[in-house]
């Protein structure tokens, strides 16, 4: 099942890293012996978690070690299938100087595990922690060494986790998967959009949907946003979720070419679910929930607004169209705004009502 690669699985404190690592384990059940070894958890609670996951593998080796000497002999001595460090920042080898988890003993630890592993044919999934800024605690050279890098994401008092992957020697990148985490471990969601729409209120102003195209799969979310008149000082801009830069510069559009005064406003933005969403078609999805809130109209919930927004307010288009459509159709979603451009090109036939725009001011008529 899992290729002979060397992964490495990042993610800020307690988001879950070693729960759904612990997970993959016990799917390995049948496969060959599992080397789990752990340098922040103790036997017993690694056991702990194992029985309220109700892990079954019996294949699985624990093994409570820092030392990489007696790890690489460990491997050695076991030849397991599937090799397991949690986490990479605790490892230490004797031939180098410095503390545990600074650059050179990072790159050190990867470096023998890589060749014991590469040698013995051994996949091996190494676990890291990343810092506030989404930086891997250490350096960004281990990026390089492994062949993928996946991140687990999310805010940690939100139940949702998104696995993304960042790297991939063999295969393809920017692939996402969704869990959520309970009681009994991570649970995958086949079907992230229903869920992330699901709670909506009724009609409030603020709030828009997008259409989102995560690797391959699109998915429906909702952008909430809410302006109010700045009462001391300078105007606070937050954006949770998607680029802050994005957020200012797309503010500088609405005011300058859709006449907007927005200087005397705080602006924050947010993103539901805790998702952090990259890709620019969410565009006018965010000019369009900072106008509704803004202006205290409401966008129709069964709208989706899909677009990139270009400095001159043209509203650009976007890739993979047709597929954003048809996760929208499938959700009973009954009008899209969507790039001109893009609308001139469909080729598939849609129910929905497809409304082509060129700018931004022609895509903010919904608003009146
Ligand atoms: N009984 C439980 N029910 C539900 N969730 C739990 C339970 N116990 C722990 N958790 C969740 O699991 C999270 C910790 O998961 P895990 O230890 O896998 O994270 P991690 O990313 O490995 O953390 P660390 O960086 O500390 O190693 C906690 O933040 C908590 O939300
Ligand atoms: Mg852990």
């Amino acid at each position: 099942m899992l290729k002979v690669h060397l992964y490495y699985c990042g993610g800020e404190p307690g988001i879950g890293k070693s729960t759904l690592i612990l997970q993959i384990c016990d799917k390995m059940k049948g496969e060959g012996k599992v080397l789990y070894v752990s340098g922040e958890e103790s036997a017993e609670q690694i056991k702990m978690r194992a029985d309220r996951l109700n892990i079954k593998n019996e294949d699985i080796m624990f093994l409570g070690e820092t030392d990489i000497d007696v790890i690489s002999q460990a491997i050695e001595e076991m030849n397991p299938k599937l090799v397991i460090i949690d986490s990479i920042q605790t490892m230490y080898s004797d031939e180098i100087s410095s503390a545990a988890g600074t650059v050179s003993q990072v790159r050190e630890i990867t470096a023998r595990i890589m060749k014991i592993c590469k040698q013995q044919a051994i996949t091996t999934i190494i676990i890291g922690h990343v810092t506030k800024e989404g930086n891997i605690a250490g350096p960004r050279v281990l990026e390089h060494m492994v062949d993928t890098v996946l991140y687990l994401e999310g805010e940690r008092y939100f139940s949702y986790r998104v696995l993304r992957g960042v790297k991939n020697r063999f295969g393809s990148t920017n692939e996402i998967g969704m869990f959520e985490m309970r009681n009994e471990g991570m649970v995958e969601i086949s079907n992230p959009s229903s869920i992330l729409i699901s709670e909506r209120d009724d009609n409030p102003a603020g709030s828009v949907i997008v259409a989102s195209i995560e690797g391959t799969r699109p998915l429906m979310i909702e952008l909430q946003a809410l302006t109010s008149q700045t009462v001391f000082g300078m105007p606070r801009r937050a954006a949770n979720g998607v680029d802050y830069n994005r957020l200012t510069l797309l503010m500088a559009v609405l005011e300058k070419k859709a006449k907007m005064l927005l200087g005397s406003q705080d602006i924050y933005l947010n993103v539901v679910s805790g998702i952090k969403i990259q890709e620019p078609a969410i565009d006018l999805g965010i000019i369009l929930a900072v106008a509704s809130s803004f202006k205290n109209i409401s966008i129709p919930t069964d709208l989706v607004a899909i677009g990139e927004v270009g400095l001159t307010g043209e509203v650009r288009s976007v890739n993979m169209i047709e597929k954003r459509l048809k996760e929208a159709e499938k959700l009973g979603f009954k009008k899209c705004i969507i790039p001109e451009n893009n609308k001139k090109l469909l080729k598939d036939k849609f129910k929905l009502d497809i409304i082509g725009v060129k700018n931004i001011d022609e895509a903010l008529r919904i608003l009146k």
